[in-house]
């Protein structure tokens, strides 16, 4: 995959060893522009605009996500369990299968439960009926599989042959839509208007008349509302469009469009030598702090890179051979203590760190690029390694 990172912003200013290394450092402002953005095509669609938790769940912003956004979407009891600790508005919860001893309060906590299947969503009907005899209010919904590929990779296609994620439209029988207030369809990753407009050609006739007996129509994430380059009058559109024929609320809960270009992660080189060619070792471990380096795969875009001069293999302080996080260009060798910092490391990266090989969690900062306020919200030790083992 490319990375779609738009340049480094603000960052291009930001002095790298104002943190500790290695950080996280979110810059407040381009997350409050990316949100006015998002708050623009909710007001002007009429869509309810929601956070995706798994992608971006750094509390400390969660007010600002509330000034914004109409709430958060949850995968699950602990993101719904944060949601409510934490963020203001609506919360959905949707996962591809429940646990029961987990229901009762995913039903409490969520004004949405969505369903991956019929038969998941019938198997917790006495928890459904005892949860609003007891005086819960909630709607529920289901997750389609429109069975029309578009992501561009197949580890990012929930209509992959054989997926998991939604249930296949081509079984949908009109007693599988009993009891159900909405549908949710989520299919793109990255992605621009295009493929989600294809999308709905296809979906809305196969849908019918079932759509009139809807209350919402949620159409997930993977937008990538905030890029530069999007076509938003045309998601505008389509919306509206949507409302207004079906008499549907329309839901859109992107992640990644959140935090897109609003965050960096900053280490230090550690190490360098020469093995057919430079290498050096830094204390950013791509394994460990931006998983998806290796899992995409992608190479992540390095802040103030050189157009010219030494190409250097970059990889991170664990044991396995491939926690390499890419080649770049230095205008000379880097000494070890020199910073270095991935743009756009907000969404994504943040949640999925992990401690394998006892590498340390990067200290999370929040900055403000217009008055050069600097806070270190979060710093770990070895507790937050030692207390997941045992
Ligand atoms: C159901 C669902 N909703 C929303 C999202 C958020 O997607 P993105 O961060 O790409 O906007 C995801 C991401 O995987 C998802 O699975």
């Amino acid at each position: 995959m490319e990375t779609k990172a738009a340049g480094p912003g603000a960052f291009a200013r930001f002095d790298l060893s104002r943190v500790p290394s290695p950080s996280f450092v979110v810059d407040e402002v381009a997350v409050r522009r990316n949100l006015a953005v998002l708050k623009d095509v909710g007001d002007r669609s009429g869509a309810k605009v929601l956070l995706a938790l798994k992608a971006f769940s750094m509390w400390a912003l969660a007010d600002l996500v509330g000034d914004y956004l109409d709430g958060v979407c949850a995968s699950g009891l602990w993101e719904a369990r944060l949601a409510r600790e934490h963020y203001t508005g609506e919360l959905t919860t949707y996962s591809p299968a429940y646990r029961r001893e987990d229901m009762a309060e995913i039903l409490r906590l969520s004004d949405t439960v969505i369903f991956n299947s019929p038969a998941q969503l019938a198997r917790f009907k006495d928890e459904i009926a005892t949860a609003r005899e007891q005086g819960e209010v909630f709607e529920i919904g289901l997750r389609l599989n429109p069975e029309q590929s578009e992501s561009e990779v197949e580890k990012y296609d929930p209509c992959q042959k054989g997926s998991r994620l939604g249930f296949p439209v081509s079984q949908l029988r009109p007693e599988d839509l009993e009891g159900v207030d909405g549908l949710h369809i989520h299919v793109l990753c990255e992605q621009d208007f295009e493929p989600l407009r294809r999308i709905w050609q296809g979906l809305e006739p196969k849908l019918g008349d079932a759509l009139a007996e809807l209350k919402w129509l949620n159409l997930g994430g993977g937008h990538h509302i905030t890029r530069a380059d999007y076509q938003r009058e045309d998601l505008i559109a389509l919306i509206a469009q949507i409302s207004e024929r079906h008499g549907l609320e329309v839901y859109l809960e992107p992640g990644e469009a959140i935090a897109l270009d609003a965050g960096i992660l900053v280490g230090e080189i550690l190490d360098t030598f020469e093995n057919s060619g430079p290498v050096a070792i830094t204390d950013i471990s791509a394994t460990c702090h931006m998983p998806d380096v290796i899992e995409a795969p992608y190479r992540p875009a390095m802040l103030n890179e050189a157009l010219e001069g030494v190409t250097v293999r970059l990889g991170g302080p664990s044991c396995l051979a491939g926690d390499v996080i890419g080649d770049y260009v230095f205008a000379g060798p880097p000494a070890p203590g020199a910073r270095i910092a991935f743009l756009d490391q907000a969404h994504y990266s943040m949640v999925k760190t992990n401690t394998f090989n006892g590498v340390p969690l990067p200290a999370i900062a929040l900055w403000n690029s217009e008055t050069d306020a600097l806070r270190l919200v979060r710093q770990f030790d070895y507790s937050d390694f030692r207390d997941r083992l045992s």
